[in-house]
Parts: structure tokens; sequence; C-alpha cells
């Protein structure tokens, strides 16, 4: 069971990785919600934030952190972001709020990947937490039939829409015991725009609540 006071000290202990004047890559969701609460309180420090959803967005401009557009921040020094799960190796399911592709794209412009979690995320092996992927709308049949020649189970979130317009399907049913490989080969399949899988890039720090892994 998720940990609320834990997503809040992980929130908070991040703050330790802003440099003043930075522009920060910021993800999405409950955790990172409490980061940018606290984020506010050095606004005067930093340039602004990029965003990786509208949630986000909202929050940061509710605040008065200005957001910032990524191409003309250009390389961002740390992105922070939460996961729903995270391995030993760093390496991440993400997806859950269906913001991984912006989630994917600031991290991949980002030097430092801090993700911010509680102990319920932590994982000895990837998939228990079905495996998010964006797909064209399209494509949503042919991707999960592709899925079940893989032995997942195709599950579509219904009623779900993306920032970016598309459509999120959930894999259930597979112990992803080489993420690299499985994100590789996802990312071949013509219609899928995002694979929630975060380990090609993985993050470069953990924090579980304020410890540091
Ligand atoms: C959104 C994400 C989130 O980082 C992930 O779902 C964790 O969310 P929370 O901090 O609310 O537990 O990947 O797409």
């Amino acid at each position: 069971m998720s940990n609320v006071n834990e997503k809040r000290l992980a929130g908070e202990a991040a703050i330790r990785h802003v440099e003043d004047g930075a522009i920060v890559g910021v993800g999405t969701g409950s955790t990172v919600a409490f980061f940018i609460e606290a984020l506010a309180d050095l606004k005067d420090r930093i340039q602004g934030a990029v965003s990786s959803s509208d949630q986000s967005t909202a929050q940061l401009s509710k605040l008065g952190i200005p957001v910032l557009d990524l191409n003309a921040a250009g390389p961002l020094t740390l992105y922070v972001d939460g996961a729903d799960e995270c391995d030993p190796h760093k390496r991440l399911i993400k997806g859950g709020g269906a913001a991984l592709t912006r989630e994917k794209i600031v991290a991949a412009a980002s030097a430092k990947f801090v993700c911010i979690i509680d102990s319920s995320k932590q994982v000895d092996l990837l998939g228990k937490f079905p495996l998010p992927i964006e797909v064209i709308p399209m494509a949503r049949s042919l991707i999960g039939r592709e899925i079940v020649k893989l032995d997942g189970h195709p599950v579509w979130r219904d009623g779900v829409v993306t920032d970016n317009g598309n459509w999120i399907i959930d894999v259930h049913g597979w112990q992803i015991t080489d993420p690299v490989a499985l994100e590789n080969q996802l990312n071949q399949l013509p219609g899928i725009v995002t694979v929630g899988l975060f380990a090609r890039r993985p993050a470069d720090v953990v924090l579980v609540g304020d410890r540091e892994i």
C-alpha cells in the first residue's frame, strides 16, 4: 500500500538536488505534487520548470513557477519524477498517470534523473504493476494482438486520453526479467508511441522517503 508520508518526504528531499538558476524538469503524480509544493518556496532562485503534463503545468502555474518550453530551455541538469515500480538497478515502470511520453522526453533531456517514491514501489522484478503503453488510437487492436503473442494480457484504459491525444494499454501478466530488451522490442512496433519502461534511461538517484538508495 502506498505511503503518503514517505511520498511527501521524498518530494521534499529532492529539493536538495535543485541548483540555483536551474530550469528543473518536473514529472507527474501525487509524489511530484509534494516536490512542486516545496519547489515553490525556491521559485525566486530558479529560472523555472519544464513540465511533463498538463496536470503538473497547472500546479506549477498556480504556485507562480514559470513553465518553460523544452525546445527553448535546452538540455536540463535535473529531472524529478515518481514511479509505479523501481527495481534494484533503478529501472522503472511509469505511466500510471498516463504522462509517460512527456516524462520520457524530459528525462531524456536531463543530465540527472532523481526518482522519488515511497517504499511500496520497490520491487525485485518489474511487472506486477501493469505496464502502461501509449498507443496511437488506430493501432490499439494491432498492438493488443502483438502483446498477446508475447504472452501479455492487454487491457485498454478505456476513457483515458493522454495529453498527446493518444490511448493507453496496460499490460498485465509480464514478469520483466530483461527490461532493456523488452523496451527495445516494444519500441519497434508501429503504433506504439511510448513504453512505460524506463530501463534504457533509468533513474540516477532514487529517494525512498528521505532515504537515498
Ligand atoms: C505518471 C507517473 C507517475 O510518476 C507514477 O504513476 C507515480 O505516481 P504517484 O507519485 O502518484 O504514485 O508515471 O505517468
